[in-house]
């Protein structure tokens, strides 16, 4: 059965109110559309921990900082609808630029310190954008329950400092990041790769599987990422934003994982800029 799609915050409200009155787990799972299995897997989670589940689509202009990536995001509604539909979600809310961002509207929401690196330093205004949109959708759906990637581990981290600076009655999960048989990881932005960039792309996850097993073995983090990166380079990609190991916890820049650590990376290729991180 396809889920209800849900417009205005009247309609929403109206259904989420007895779920409140009977104490039920409302979970929600916050997207730009254009969803692949990582999405669903995060569905899917809902689904074992809570009562109701919403999924939202909204591609949120407030956390795009290139007007040229916000016009060539994907968006295939229709499409969205149809693979959700053997999930048995509750609702889709689908609000539009109207309804999340009135006129006059004029808060934001800002993490300081976990977005001092990464995606906070190379994508200005991008986690302001996030955590605005993601408080609203929290309130909006009054859930109990969020789930989120770790495919995009620092916004995991933001949300959940945000959530709880907040005082918002909220659990935030974090999920596994899923991968194509390549290892490649699903991204929404995989879609406008070309076939010969996408067969490229899993260079990135490559290097990084070897550059953490380097580091595993006692090697020096600053050579094997400098080796990385060139051949990341002469393999066809344009740029590497950043390839580097920050802590678990609080992403203080590390040089070797001497507490719990992940090594993170974004990297530009024929246009499009992909992201991943993994566990060391
Ligand atoms: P979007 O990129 O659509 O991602 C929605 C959720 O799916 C995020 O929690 C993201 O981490 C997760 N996700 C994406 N790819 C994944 C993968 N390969 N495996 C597991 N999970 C994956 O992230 C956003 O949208 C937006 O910033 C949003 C939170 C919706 C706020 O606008």
């Amino acid at each position: 059965m396809t889920a209800p799609i849900i417009r205005t915050l009247p309609e929403l409200r109206k259904l989420t109110a007895p779920w409140q009155r009977a104490g039920a787990r409302i979970g929600v799972v916050p997207t730009m559309g254009a969803l692949h299995d990582g999405h669903l897997s995060l569905v899917q989670a809902a689904k074992e921990h809570c009562d109701h589940v919403i999924v939202t689509i909204f591609v949120n202009p407030k956390q795009f900082n290139n007007p040229d990536d916000l016009k060539n995001y994907p968006r295939t509604e229709e499409a969205d609808a149809r693979k959700l539909a053997r999930f048995g979600v509750d609702a889709l809310w689908v609000p539009d630029g109207a309804q999340m961002y009135p006129e006059h509207f004029a808060t934001n929401i800002s993490v300081q310190g976990l977005t001092d690196v990464m995606e906070g330093a190379e994508r200005p205004g991008h986690f302001d954008g996030v955590a605005t949109v993601v408080t609203k959708l929290f309130t909006q759906t009054q859930a109990t329950d969020a789930f989120f990637g770790e495919k995009d581990y620092q916004q995991f981290l933001v949300v959940r400092r945000m959530a709880a600076d907040l005082d918002l009655p909220i659990t935030v999960h974090p999920c596994p990041t899923i991968r194509d048989i390549d290892g490649l990881a699903l991204s929404s932005r995989n879609l406008l790769l070309s076939d010969r960039a996408r067969t490229t792309a899993p260079r990135l996850i490559e290097e990084m599987e070897a550059l953490s097993q380097g580091v595993a073995n006692g090697e020096s983090f600053a050579t094997l990422r400098d080796a990385a990166e060139k051949r990341l380079l002469a393999a066809g990609f344009t740029d590497v934003e950043y390839l580097s190991i920050h802590a678990q916890d609080d992403l203080s820049s590390l040089q070797a994982p001497t507490r719990p650590a992940r090594l993170f990376a974004a990297a530009w290729l024929a246009g499009v800029r992909l992201i991943d991180n993994i566990a060391i």
